[in-house]
């Protein structure tokens, strides 16, 4: 059981007004809220141990590289990854992607294919059509039904010895899908292709244990999880991480450099080119373990009774359609109210202090699978409570009042 009034005093920003209103956040999906801990935990960042890491002899550089490195242990525990060097820090999960799509130009040919969902985040889609312009391979869709989900028969029958790579999200982030991954990622294994799974809106819901699930790379944001923005992890299997290039040249990704041949260094540095987001990869680890306290069983079990009673109070609405009705899914109910467009809802929602998505959700094509322009998202998180829904549903309805 939680006690949601003492974890919402944990985070500041929940008691603010919005537009003379008391703020109802329900655009977690897009990035969610920061606890004191981890607001406290970069304050102190740059007050006490602010330098570079892995370059300095001096004191606050060494204290600076121990911190970031005791983080990716903690990012390591906390995804099961075998060895810590398995986890790059990247800026976040369009940056992770990148890497990793570019990373097989060198690899594919024509004729070759990349299984993509049709549930996917842009962030998931055009990295791979860059990289099949590039090497010729062709990109092949995973359908979906009228739920939300993925059609696994056609999956099955999509797979052959041309997929090189299987992408998909653990969650999707326009309908809250919960994707049968492991399926996946086993069937993927057995025509021998590379599976990446886009963990950015699953990891706020669920512990995912990369060594279980058996996946080739796991990526994810950290502002998201409570932490900041600007910091990311992509997780990949040892071997994958050796046979692919580095994505980006530069400082700290070398091991010697001449005009005539740079070598590079060794995991995880090889991916981390440059200065990063070293506040924030330290943070992200605060933001993990504090999220481990409260625990993501209760977590889950609490944001299903606010997805039920949303979903429960939402249908009251004369009109309204919920858009992702799928069997598995998480705390994210996407819908639109007959002849209104969802952007003049949350327009209207927001002068009454209410945050939500309004648009395609960077989700075209499941908008257009539905032939809608967008949707109203309202994503739920551990610190919303059922008086939260009910403000919201009654925002809703004088909103509908207001554009009948
Ligand atoms: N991917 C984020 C969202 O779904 C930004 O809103």
């Amino acid at each position: 059981m939680l006690d949601i009034q003492k974890i919402r005093a944990d985070f500041p920003i929940l008691t603010q007004k919005v537009n003379g209103k008391q703020l109802v956040y329900f655009d977690n999906g897009a990035t969610s809220q920061k606890p004191k801990v981890v607001i406290d935990a970069i304050t102190k960042y740059y007050e006490e141990i602010n330098a570079n890491i892995h370059r300095g002899v001096h004191t606050l550089s060494q204290l600076a590289t121990d911190a970031y490195e005791v983080s990716r242990g903690k990012i390591q525990n906390h995804i099961n990854a075998k060895f810590p060097y398995e986890v790059i820090f990247t800026s976040g999960t369009t940056h992770s992607i990148n890497a990793i799509a570019n990373g097989f130009a060198s690899i594919l040919k024509v004729g070759d294919e990349v299984l993509v969902s049709a549930l996917e985040h842009h962030s998931n889609i055009v990295p791979w059509q860059m990289l099949c312009e590039k090497t010729g391979a062709k990109l092949v869709v995973i359908p979906m039904n009228d739920e939300g989900e993925l059609i696994i028969s056609e999956f099955d029958k999509l797979l052959s010895d041309k997929t090189k790579v299987v992408t998909v999200n653990h969650i999707s982030n326009a309908l809250g899908t919960l994707n049968p991954i492991k399926y996946i990622i086993d069937k993927a294994h057995e025509v021998g292709a590379a599976v990446l799974i886009d963990g950015a809106q699953a990891v706020p819901h669920l512990k995912p244990d990369v060594q279980e699930l058996d996946c080739d790379f796991y990526v994810f944001s950290g502002h998201k999880i409570c932490g900041p923005t600007g910091v990311g992890i992509l997780y990949g299997k040892e071997e994958w991480l050796r046979k692919l290039p580095p994505y980006q040249g530069g400082g700290e990704m070398i091991a010697t450099v001449s005009f005539e041949k740079t070598t590079y260094a060794d995991l995880p540095h090889k991916f981390e080119a440059g200065t990063p987001n070293i506040a924030g990869g330290i943070v992200l680890g605060t933001a993990i373990d504090y999220l481990n306290e409260i625990g993501f069983e209760n977590i889950q079990a609490y944001e299903h009774e606010l997805l039920e009673y949303g979903t429960k109070r939402l249908l009251e609405i004369e009109g309204l359609k919920i858009f992702g009705t799928a069997k598995e899914k998480t705390s994210v109910i996407s819908f639109n109210i007959e002849g209104i467009h969802p952007y003049d809802i949350g327009t209207i929602i927001d002068k009454l202090g209410i945050a939500v998505r309004t648009g395609h959700h960077c989700a075209q094509p499941i908008m257009d699978f539905y032939q809608i322009p967008g949707t109203i998202r309202a994503s739920f998180a551990f610190y919303n409570t059922k008086e939260e829904i009910d403000t919201f549903v009654e925002a809703v309805k004088k909103a509908k009042m207001m554009l009948s």
